[in-house]
């Protein structure tokens, strides 16, 4: 949103485009835009804005080049002062379609514009009481019903001098919603609470938000002064004075905005923010409670070329070999190689607290669920306490009974995901100590918890997660070895777990090595409809993700299967055509899959097999194998599962299909 900028129409669609590629990554199944179009000089000579929507099925790409198609829109023209809104979605209600996108509007006539993320959940009660006041719908979304309502109580205003901030208000609380981030846009200069209107008028809102990023940058040296020495919001983005020219950014994730600023402003949930004139303003859903929000502006850390994919086909790729940097930065600072001891800052003031608690509670969703699973025979024994991995739907699902002395952790990459999001909703209600381990600093996990881990992976891209799973892997091994300090009986094998961390990243350098090995594995594979993946122990979470990996990119049936649980019905599928994949390791449960190999070659099977390096007893009955260097058995999950990424990958591109933006998925699932 942009106030005495002067920008060509040109360049506002390629700030838009290019914020939504950037943004991809959470819904890419259609996409659209909303900018200004020619003003229009009313009969009484007051200028009015026409807003301008283009939307279109399918990814940024296709909206990007359908921009430069409308003759009707003149590219070179400047405009003062300006407003573009643009969103990029992830089906619910509706199929994939340019009607269905957003934004979305109130009429024929464009007069309330909304993008919105989240699930209205009574938009159909509401959607009957506007039919019956005759507003007609054109797309099938739930989100639809917002801008018709802002309509309705528009309309309904009477004499009443209606600012735009109630009127948004007001529809809100009509609204019941999960998490819900809205941007609306008024074609109407419409009042606001204390600043009067020049221009136009933008507003954004998020009550129970997602994460909103906020931007603003001020130009001629406003930003020096109020940056440095005015980090209070409310007085800081007021004091823009008339006239000085200001650009801000809304975005529901900071990469959007990176090339653009690094400061940023984090709205916190029922946070309004409004821009009229040029001002910013922030207030809260419910203002006469008379609370005024003050909001630190932020410096991000993140540099754009983190963002960037560089030499690399896929984002999946450059994170899948950013691996050895990646776990080294979760480890960095944190892990003193000299004396042994494990410093995780966000959580050492309630270590006592946490020594103390009935159990460990792991929740997630996806690959983050996974990372649980990872780790949970590890956290036993370095915690001496039961630990319980849940998946977050499920957990909620079942009304899991959860007490005010349980600790539980969220693991979430995107710190978004609302299933998690809700579940720790749930134990905070219930008052137990809730931490977070989570990839997005400022993201909603990370500020709603008591405490927890950041695991600094830096940027995931990819919709797979990759780089992601084996930085929570070894967050969460280091949050163990922080517990297991004191504990004489454990010092000897905390001790070679510290020295597997250690050397870490140098193996994950040697396994990405095997990349070509894998590949010709993958051009063997890519014809088939299934995958089976299977271990035991310490290795059981990698089939689990393997699995995972192999239906999510190559859209390739896979299963992760429990050795012990062979017997007991996956064996029935074995046979010389089903393609599997054996992890036998040398740990405790060595002797046990050895068995497992024998029943799969006694039925034909031919298994590949990922195993130790120098296991000839192993390699003697596989088809292929895939040799690893060995680690510590609770960190040989991080070196096992990287093959099986790079083999999904290869087989996506193999298959022909896009690796980063896989159908039908999205990277940061913030609905329920
Ligand atoms: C989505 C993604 C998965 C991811 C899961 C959890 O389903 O497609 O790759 O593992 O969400 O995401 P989170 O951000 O909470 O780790």
């Amino acid at each position: 949103l942009n106030y005495c900028v002067p920008r060509t129409r040109k360049e506002i669609f390629e700030t838009l485009v290019k914020g939504l590629q950037r943004l991809e990554y959470r819904g890419y199944d259609s996409a659209g835009i909303a900018v200004d179009g020619d003003k229009n000089t009313t009969t009484d000579g007051i200028n009015k804005n026409n807003i301008v929507l283009i939307k279109k099925n399918g990814k940024v790409k296709a909206l990007d080049e359908e921009l430069y198609k409308k003759d009707c829109m003149d590219l070179e023209v400047e405009l003062d002062t300006h407003f573009g809104m643009a969103h990029t979605r992830w089906a619910t209600h509706g199929e994939p379609s340019a009607l269905n996108s957003h934004p979305l509007r109130s009429d024929k006539n464009n007069e309330f514009v909304v993008i919105h993320n989240g699930i209205i959940t009574n938009y159909k009660e509401l959607k009957k009481y506007l039919n019956s006041k005759g507003y007609e719908f054109e797309s099938e979304t739930d989100t639809e019903v917002i801008p018709k309502l802002i309509k309705y109580v528009y309309d309904n205003r009477e004499r009443e001098d209606l600012s735009f901030s109630t009127l948004v208000e007001r529809v809100i609380q009509q609204l019941v919603r999960s998490p819900l981030l809205i941007g609306v846009r008024s074609k109407y200069e419409l009042s606001a609470e204390h600043i009067p209107i020049q221009y136009n008028t933008g507003e954004l809102c998020s009550p129970l938000s997602d994460i909103i990023t906020l931007q603003s940058m001020f130009k001629e040296g406003v930003q020096e002064k109020n940056s440095h020495n005015r980090p209070d919001i409310a007085n800081a983005v007021n004091s823009a004075e008339d006239g000085k020219a200001v650009e801000y950014y809304f975005a529901s994730d900071a990469s959007a905005i990176i090339e653009h600023t690094n400061k940023v402003i984090y709205l916190e949930d029922d946070d309004i923010a409004a821009v009229v004139g040029g001002k910013l303003s922030l207030h809260r859903l419910n203002r006469l409670a008379g609370e005024v929000p003050v909001r630190a502006i932020q410096t991000l850390q993140m540099e754009l070329q983190e963002i960037m994919k560089g030499n690399f086909e896929a984002f999946m790729q450059k994170e899948i070999f950013e691996q050895p940097e990646s776990v080294f930065n979760t480890m960095r600072g944190r892990i003193c190689f000299d004396t042994n001891k494990v410093i995780l800052g966000g959580l050492k003031d309630h270590l006592k607290e946490i020594k103390r608690c009935r159990r460990l509670i792991m929740i997630g969703c996806g690959t983050s669920f996974h990372a649980a699973v990872a780790t949970r025979q590890a956290l036993e024994e370095l915690t001496e306490l039961p630990v319980m991995v849940e998946l977050a739907s499920d957990f909620l699902d079942r009304n899991t009974p959860v007490f005010r002395d349980d600790v539980c952790f969220y693991i979430s990459q995107s710190g978004e995901t609302a299933d998690t999001l809700m579940a720790l909703r749930y134990c905070k209600d219930r008052g137990a100590l809730t931490v977070g381990v989570t990839n997005t600093v400022g993201s909603s996990i990370s500020r709603d918890t008591d405490c927890g881990v950041h695991i600094n992976a830096g940027p995931e891209i990819g919709v797979a997660s990759t780089k992601a799973y084996t930085s929570q892997f070894v967050a969460l091994i280091m949050f163990g070895l922080m517990m297991s300090e004191d504990r004489i009986s454990l010092q000897t094998r905390r001790l070679e777990i510290i020295n597997g961390l250690r050397i870490l990243p140098e193996l994950i350098k040697k396994v990405l090595t095997l990349d070509k090995n894998i590949k010709s594995i993958a051009d063997e594979l890519y014809e088939q409809r299934s995958l089976l993946v299977m271990g035991r122990g310490f290795n059981y979470a990698t089939c689990l993700e393997g699995a995972l990996k192999i239906k999510e990119i190559p859209y390739m049936h896979s299963e992760g299967i429990l050795a012990g649980e062979l017997k007991h019905g996956p064996l029935a599928l074995i046979d010389k055509h089903m393609p599997v994949i054996m992890i036998i390791m040398r740990d405790a449960c060595y002797t046990k899959c050895q068995n497992a190999l024998q029943q799969v070659t006694a039925r034909s099977g031919r298994p590949i097999i990922l195993c130790c390096q120098d296991d000839p007893e192993v390699s003697k009955n596989a088809y292929k194998t895939i040799e690893l260097p060995q680690t510590v058995d609770c960190l040989q999950g991080i070196l096992s599962v990287i093959p099986l990424q790079l083999l999904s990958f290869h087989l996506a591109v193999l298959r022909g299909y896009d690796v980063d933006c896989p159908r039908n998925l999205a990277k940061s699932v913030t609905v329920e």
